[in-house]
């Protein structure tokens, strides 16, 4: 089998700007998270959908992480609305997609149902606790699910790091362009510190590209903001990363914090970018102690490489130990946790926001350097 085919076997393409919208009398108002979604469904990025998924392929991919046609798909990408919203709206109409004033899509309403959110909870996040930040925006959102094919009939506007913004279909020609055969993707929504940078070059070893790609649509309150980490993204690639093996462009979803099964569809729209592999190491889309520490890894055995169609790279728990004066892991490193520099992320930031460096073993001081002033602008 070959490697970073799009899944589903075609890239899927609902964008066109030509649709006039005019004419339509029904309005739906979108938020972030939904946009979000829309875009990512039109461009491909989430193909095989072509729209918000309906109660079959809904139901399936919560109970058994899988579309209705056995396709591997493990997060619902569902468009809700409220009550009062459903029932002003008639199946087999078609529907206006906007977002504060302007519109981007249209959906053909093929269904309209009522999920039972405090299963979807317990099977995607593995918890009902509303302070899981996944499980509160599930919460939050509308209680009825609209469903159908989309069209994007605007792109967007991108009003920051624009030039880092690229659909499926560019991301596949540039690896082309460079010539590069195997390429491993690597999610992030934090700055990236030695450890990631450890797993990254690691992987980077056996592969042609590594495909930086950080999520910077809708993260929780206490994540660092994207823009300060773009720009701690660019110094740290500028100073420590070979140019002709390294792409930076955005990932622009919101996150789910949805662990094991984030990690399945964080993968599976890599290989629609054009991922041949990608990385997993700890706690990957975790979020407190809500997931086993290596979950997100084991999740990968209920599916063959066939079905997955990327092939996941798997990284231990790294640091820098002080006795091997180098990075390691926990399956490379004989030394004791004494000797690991580990921080939280709660210390990092506690550390950063009183204008304090990680030491340049946790770090680069390059990147400690734009978090504190990014941390400091904005506080
Ligand atoms: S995530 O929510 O996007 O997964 P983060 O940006 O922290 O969070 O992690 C990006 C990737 O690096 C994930 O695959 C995660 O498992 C991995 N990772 C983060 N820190 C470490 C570490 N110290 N050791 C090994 N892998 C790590």
């Amino acid at each position: 089998m070959k490697l970073g085919q799009p899944h589903g076997g075609e890239l899927i393409n609902r964008i066109d700007e030509s649709v006039d919208t005019t004419s339509l009398k029904q309005t739906v108002e979108l938020d972030t998270i939904a946009l979000s979604d829309l875009e990512l469904i039109a461009n491909g990025a989430y193909s095989p959908l072509t729209g918000f998924l309906g109660s079959k392929d809904y139901d399936r991919v919560v109970s058994d992480l899988r579309l209705a046609d056995g396709t591997v798909w493990s997060i619902p990408v569902t468009l809700p609305v409220s009550q009062e919203t459903a029932a002003s709206l008639t199946v087999g109409e078609r529907v206006r997609l906007d977002y504060q004033g302007s519109t981007y899509g249209v959906i053909e309403l093929e269904e309209i149902y009522e999920p039972d959110k405090q299963h979807e909870a317990q099977n995607v996040y593995q918890t009902t606790e509303e302070k899981h930040p996944g499980v509160k925006n599930l919460y939050n959102r509308g209680a009825v699910y609209l469903a159908g094919p989309i069209t994007l009939v605007k792109v967007p506007e991108k009003t920051r790091f624009e030039l880092f913004y690229l659909s499926p279909e560019e991301t596949r020609r540039t690896f082309a362009d460079k010539d590069w055969k195997t390429v491993v993707g690597f999610q992030t929504r934090n700055p990236v510190h030695r450890a990631h940078e450890y797993i990254q070059k690691s992987a980077l070893e056996s592969v042609d590209g590594l495909f930086f790609n950080p999520l910077v649509g809708e993260t929780k309150s206490d994540d660092i903001p994207a823009d300060v980490r773009m720009e701690s993204y660019q110094v740290l690639l500028k100073n420590y990363y070979p140019e002709d093996h390294v792409f930076l462009a955005v990932f622009p979803a919101s996150m789910r914090y949805a662990g094991p099964r984030e990690a399945i569809f964080h993968a599976l729209v890599r290989k629609n970018y054009g991922c041949t592999h990608f990385i997993v190491g700890r706690d990957h889309a975790g979020v407190g102690d809500y997931y086993g520490t290596y979950d997100a890894q084991r999740i990968f055995d209920r599916f063959t490489e066939e079905e997955l169609g990327i092939r996941p790279l798997f990284f231990e728990h790294s640091f820098f130990c002080k006795k091997c004066d180098s990075m390691a892991s926990t399956k490379t490193c004989p030394h004791g946790k004494e000797d690991h520099v580990h921080l939280s992320g709660t210390q990092v930031r506690k550390m950063l926001s009183n204008g304090e460096a990680p030491s340049a073993q946790f770090s680069r001081p390059e990147v400690a350097e734009v978090l504190i002033r990014g941390m400091k602008v904005s506080v």
